[in-house]
């Protein structure tokens, strides 16, 4: 059996240093803030290189205080992707806010800068269809999908010139780089999730917000205590969402070998993506020429397409810390099945753009609205990936896809 992530083996290469940290934590009997979070939020400071770094609940929490912090309230528009995991809109929505859903570019599955720039000059159908009062639009939140960053420099440029704040989702790819700048140092806000299968993954959950601007970040640190400075005295009303002393002596630990872990997970990658050229079943598919709806999608029978590195490849200085490798085919389906019969992990991340969840559709998108996202949560699969992967566990998750593809 090869399962899609192994925390049982990390656990174990680190199981003295993590049991002693805890056990600090329990000897002092200090739960709640405390000198763990403070080390922990420093040390992520100085790891990724952020300005301010507050340990918080969740990555979800992360999200709902960045939009908290610049006074997102009912009424307002906010920018995102549709292909995410759900707290992302969730938190938007959370705020009474509507997600502006953005289609994504087919090989990096992150939000395509051309079409935000596209629907913000009223030139997309979307942006007809919607009818969106332009000065209610405050936000865009870019996701950094499965560790790669998403093209920074133009979203940054379009939310200059649009003057909206910029929200890094950077819950799956911390210790990601862009241009040689890390996920959470580039927008006004990074949101992480140390949800336990993260890469810097915790013991329950966890999350940490990171901001750039001092008075935001000020606003940031009150809001997750209740919004009181000092305490019980309340100048906004915040939420209750903090890191937990526990879980923050856990993830310092971890913190110190994130780099080798993330580097392992790239060498990974970059072994099953040789591998599998090997195999002549790559497909260096372009895209569609019409990508207008699911049953148009031009994507090659027994193909593969491998994840492309559109923006992380070492020359632009970039680094893709593969929390999932995630490949596309036509079968996804039956391949799953078939994975799961030869006992190998896989995972579909995320088989439902967020536009047409049950609970999305009061904001009246439809399907065929955002036809890339649409394909992809059809066509994507991720494979097993995680540092203590032995190579004749990768041969054999390369031989089981491709004697899928071959049937
Ligand atoms: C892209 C993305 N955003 C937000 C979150 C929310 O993080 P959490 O589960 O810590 O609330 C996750 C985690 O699952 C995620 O993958």
């Amino acid at each position: 059996m090869i399962p899609l992530l192994d925390l049982q083996a990390q656990y174990r290469s680190i199981k003295k240093e993590v049991d002693d940290r805890i056990q600090e934590v329990l000897d002092a009997q200090y739960f709640i803030m405390g000198d763990s979070v403070k080390n922990f939020e420093k040390e992520i400071n100085s790891y990724i290189g952020a300005n301010h770094s507050f340990g918080c609940a969740s990555g979800s929490d992360a999200l709902l205080l960045a939009l908290m912090a610049i006074d997102i309230e009912p009424g307002d528009y906010v920018i995102t992707s549709p292909f995410t995991f759900f707290a992302t809109a969730g938190a938007i929505s959370r705020l009474g806010a509507i997600p502006i859903f953005i289609d994504i570019e087919h090989d990096s599955f992150n939000i395509d800068p051309e079409k935000i720039r596209e629907f913000l000059e009223g030139k997309s159908d979307l942006s007809k269809k919607l009818q969106i009062p332009f000065e209610k639009i405050k936000a865009i939140i870019p996701v950094h999908l499965y560790g790669q960053m998403a093209d920074m420099d133009p979203i940054m440029e379009i939310a200059k010139q649009y003057d909206l704040f910029v929200i890094e989702d950077a819950a799956q790819s911390i210790g990601s780089k862009y241009k040689g700048k890390d996920a959470g140092t580039i927008g006004d806000f990074g949101c992480f999730s140390f949800f336990p299968s993260k890469n810097l993954g915790a013991y329950g959950d966890g999350g940490l917000i990171t901001v750039k601007d001092d008075t935001l970040a000020e606003k940031t640190n009150i809001l997750r205590l209740h919004g009181a400075k000092p305490k019980y005295h309340h100048k906004f009303i915040g939420i209750n969402s903090r890191l937990d002393a526990i879980q923050a002596a856990v993830l310092s630990v971890k913190l110190k070998y994130l780099n080798e872990w993330s580097h392992r997970r790239n060498e990974i990658a970059h072994m099953y993506s040789s591998l599998f050229q090997e195999t002549g079943l790559v497909s260096e598919y372009k895209g569609c020429s019409e990508c207008s709806s699911l049953s148009s999608c031009e994507f090659p029978d027994r193909k593969i397409v491998l994840p492309k590195e559109t923006t992380g490849t070492p020359e632009e200085n970039g680094f893709h810390i593969y929390h999932q490798y995630t490949i596309r085919l036509k079968n996804r389906d039956s391949l799953s099945e078939f994975l799961d019969s030869e006992k190998i992990g896989n995972a579909v991340y995320y088989p439902v753009p967020l536009h047409i969840q049950e609970c999305f559709l009061k904001f009246r998108y439809q399907l065929g609205d955002f036809p890339v996202s649409e394909c992809v949560s059809q066509q994507s699969i991720s494979l097993p990936i995680y540092p203590e992967l032995k190579e004749e566990e990768i041969y054999k998750v390369v031989d089981a896809v491709s004697k899928f593809v071959n049937l």
